[in-house]
C-alpha cells in the first residue's frame, strides 16, 4: 500500500502542494483528477522520489520511504509512467525496453512487453520517436510490465491520442488492474477514469478538495470543480 501523508511540496518558486494526503491500497485503482496546474504531476513526482517533499511522509507497506531515491522506490514496487511518455525517441524500441527493465532481465522483459503489445514486437528495431503516438504510449506503458510493480503511477497516458487508441490504452490499464497491480491514475478523460477507479481524489490548487468513491460524484461535479478553480 502506498500512502502519501500530509505532503507539502513545490519548487524554487514556492509551494505547490499543501498538506495532501492520499492512499493507494493494494490492488486498487485510485483516480487523481483536477484542473491544469493543480499539482497532479508534482504529487506523482513526490510519490516516485523525483521530488522531495518539504513536509510529510511517503509510506510503503507501513515503512517510511521519505527521502528515498527514485531507484530505491522502484525497487519497492513504485513504477512511474511520466507525463510526456518518458521514452527515448532516438533509441530503438528494444533499447528502450532494455533501459526500462531491471538489470539482468533484458531478454525476459522484451519478451513480456512484446507479448502484451505485439505491435512493439513487430517494430523492435524501429526508432521509438518514429512510431505513432499510440505505439509510443504502449512503449511507455511497457515499463509497468517489466518493473514488477505493486503500484503504477500513470500521468495522462491518454494525452494527445485518438479516441480509439485511448480505448485501447484503457483496456490495457483494465488488464493491468485486474492482474492485481494498483494504479494511481492521473487522467483528463474523467468518465473513463471514474469507470475504472475504486476511489477518487480531486486536487484543486494543491489541496485535496474531494475524496470519495466514484459513485459519490458525477462527471459534471468534477468538471464544475475545474471551472470553479478557473473562476475564483
Ligand atoms: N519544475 C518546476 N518549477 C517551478 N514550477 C513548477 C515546476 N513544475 C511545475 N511547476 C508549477 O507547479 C504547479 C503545478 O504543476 P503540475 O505540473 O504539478 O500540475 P498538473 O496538475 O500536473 O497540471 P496539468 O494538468 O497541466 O498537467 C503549476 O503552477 C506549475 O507551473
Ligand atoms: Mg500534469
Amino acid at each position: 500500500m502506498l500512502e502519501l501523508r500530509n505532503i507539502s511540496a513545490g519548487y524554487d518558486t514556492g509551494l505547490v502542494l499543501r498538506d495532501v494526503s492520499i492512499v493507494v491500497p493494494d490492488k486498487s485503482v485510485v483516480a487523481l483528477l483536477g484542473p491544469n496546474g493543480a499539482g497532479k504531476t508534482t504529487l506523482l513526482r513526490v510519490a516516485s522520489g523525483l521530488l522531495r517533499p518539504a513536509l510529510g511522509q511517503i509510506v510503503i507497506d507501513g515503512v517510511d520511504a521519505t527521502g528515498m531515491r527514485p531507484y530505491e522506490l522502484a525497487q519497492r514496487g513504485v513504477c512511474h509512467v511520466p507525463e510526456g511518455r518518458g521514452i527515448f525517441p532516438a533509441l530503438t524500441v528494444s533499447d528502450n525496453i532494455r533501459l526500462q527493465a531491471p538489470p539482468a532481465s533484458t531478454k525476459s522483459s522484451i519478451h513480456r512487453v512484446t507479448s502484451v503489445f505485439p505491435r512493439l514486437g513487430e517494430r523492435s528495431s524501429q526508432m521509438a520517436g518514429t512510431m505513432s503516438g499510440g505505439e509510443q504510449q504502449m512503449l511507455a506503458l511497457g515499463h509497468a510490465y517489466v518493473c514488477n510493480p505493486s503500484v503504477v503511477l500513470l500521468d495522462e497516458v491518454s494525452m494527445g491520442l485518438a479516441p480509439k487508441i485511448v480505448d485501447e490504452i484503457f483496456s490495457y490499464l483494465h488488464d493491468l488492474a485486474s492482474q492485481g497491480t494498483a494504479l494511481l491514475l492521473v487522467e483528463q478523460y474523467v468518465s473513463r477514469a471514474l469507470a475504472l477507479a475504486d476511489f477518487v481524489y480531486i486536487l484543486n490548487r494543491g489541496e485535496v478538495s474531494f475524496a470519495g468513491e466514484p459513485g459519490e460524484i458525477s462527471e459534471e461535479t468534477v468538471l464544475n470543480s475545474y471551472l470553479g478553480s478557473l473562476a475564483s
